[in-house]
C-alpha cells in the first residue's frame, strides 16, 4: 500500500516540458521551503513535498487549512511567496499542458443541456470550442474523447444532457474531462464529497485504476480518507500553517494528528482497516 509505482511509459504523455533545473530532477510535484501568503495572512510556510512519479498522495486537513491553494499552486495559479515549486522539474505554469484537473465542488444545474460528450470535449481545448476545426483536428478530438470516455466507463450516457446524470456519473465525466488531454498528473479537489459510500469506493478505485494504466500521478484531497486507504501510498496533512506526508501508518497516528492539530485526538483502526479519529470534531470539521 505504501510502496510506490512504475515509472509512466513516456508514450502515454502528451506534451513534453521545457527543460529546467530542479531541486529533484526525477519528482512529479517538488516543494521546497515553499510558503503562500493570501489576503496578508500565512496559509502554510516551509512546506517541502516530493510526489514521485506514478504516485498516489491523499490530501487531508481541515477545512481553510490550504488544500485547494495547494492544488493551485502547482497549476501556477498561485504564486509562492518564498520558496520554489516544480512540476517534472518545470516550473508549474510551465507544466499546465502535462496536468489535469478537477476543482472542488463542480455541479451541474438540472436544466444544462449540454451532452455528456462536449462537456468531456471541453477539455480537448476548451478555448477553442466554438472555433472552426480542420477535419483532422476533429478527428483526433474525437479520439481523445472516446478514450476518455472509455477509460472512465461513461461510454453508456455519453449522449445524454450532463444536468440528467446523477451526481456519480458527473463525477465520472469530469475525470473523463481531466484525462482527455492524456496528463501526466492529476490534480483532483474532492471528487469524492456528495457521492454515497458505494459511489465512493467505485470512483477511487477508477482513479486508481485509470492511474496505474496510464503511470499518472494522483494528487486528491479528501475529507475522508477511508475510501482511499486501498489506493494510496501516501498522505499528506496540511494543518495549522504546516504540510507533512508520510505513509498513513507513520502519519495517522494518535501521536502525530495529536502534534498537527495541537490538540489530543485519538486514532481508531478497526477489525476492517477502518480509520477513526476521536476528539477532532473539537478543532475542526474535518472527519474521517
Ligand atoms: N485569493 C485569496 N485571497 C485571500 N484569501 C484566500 C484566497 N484564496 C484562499 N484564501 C484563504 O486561504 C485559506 C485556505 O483556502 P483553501 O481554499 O486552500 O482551503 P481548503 O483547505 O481547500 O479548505 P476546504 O476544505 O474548505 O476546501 C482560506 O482561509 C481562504 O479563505
Ligand atoms: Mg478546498
Amino acid at each position: 500500500m505504501t510502496q510506490g509505482r512504475t515509472a509512466p511509459t513516456p508514450a502515454t504523455a502528451a506534451a513534453s516540458l521545457p527543460p529546467r533545473a530542479s531541486a529533484v530532477p526525477d519528482a512529479a510535484v517538488s516543494l521546497r521551503a515553499a510558503s503562500v501568503r493570501l489576503g496578508g495572512r500565512w496559509i502554510w510556510e516551509r512546506a517541502d513535498l516530493t510526489v514521485e512519479p506514478g504516485e498516489f498522495l491523499v490530501v487531508l486537513g481541515p477545512n481553510g487549512a490550504g488544500k485547494t491553494t495547494l492544488l493551485r499552486v502547482l497549476l501556477g495559479l498561485v504564486p509562492l511567496a518564498s520558496g520554489s515549486a516544480s512540476v517534472f522539474g518545470a516550473d508549474p505554469r510551465h507544466a499546465r499542458p502535462v496536468v489535469g484537473y478537477v476543482p472542488q465542488r463542480r455541479t451541474f444545474d438540472r436544466d444544462l443541456f449540454v451532452r455528456a460528450r462536449d462537456l468531456v470535449a471541453l477539455g480537448v481545448d476548451g478555448t477553442r470550442w466554438g472555433v472552426s476545426l480542420s477535419g483532422r483536428e476533429r478527428r483526433m478530438r474525437q479520439a481523445l474523447v472516446e478514450e476518455a470516455l472509455e477509460a472512465v466507463g461513461a461510454v453508456d450516457f455519453a449522449n445524454r444532457p450532463v444536468g440528467h446524470l446523477s451526481g456519480g456519473e458527473q463525477q465520472r465525466l469530469l475525470l473523463a474531462q481531466a484525462l482527455v488531454t492524456r496528463p501526466r498528473l492529476l490534480l483532483l479537489d474532492e471528487p469524492l464529497a456528495s457521492l454515497d459510500l458505494g459511489a465512493q469506493a467505485q470512483a477511487s478505485a477508477l482513479v486508481s485504476s485509470v492511474a496505474r494504466a496510464r503511470g499518472i500521478t494522483v494528487i486528491l484531497v479528501a475529507h475522508d480518507v477511508n475510501p482511499l486507504v486501498s489506493v494510496l501510498d501516501r498522505v499528506a496533512y496540511v494543518a495549522r500553517g504546516r504540510i507533512t506526508a508520510g505513509p498513513p501508518d507513520e502519519v495517522i497516528t494518535s501521536q502525530r494528528l495529536s502534534e498537527l492539530y495541537d490538540h489530543q485526538v485519538e486514532v481508531l483502526r478497526d477489525r476492517f482497516g477502518r480509520i477513526v479519529v476521536v476528539g477532532l470534531e473539537d478543532v475542526d470539521s474535518h472527519h474521517f
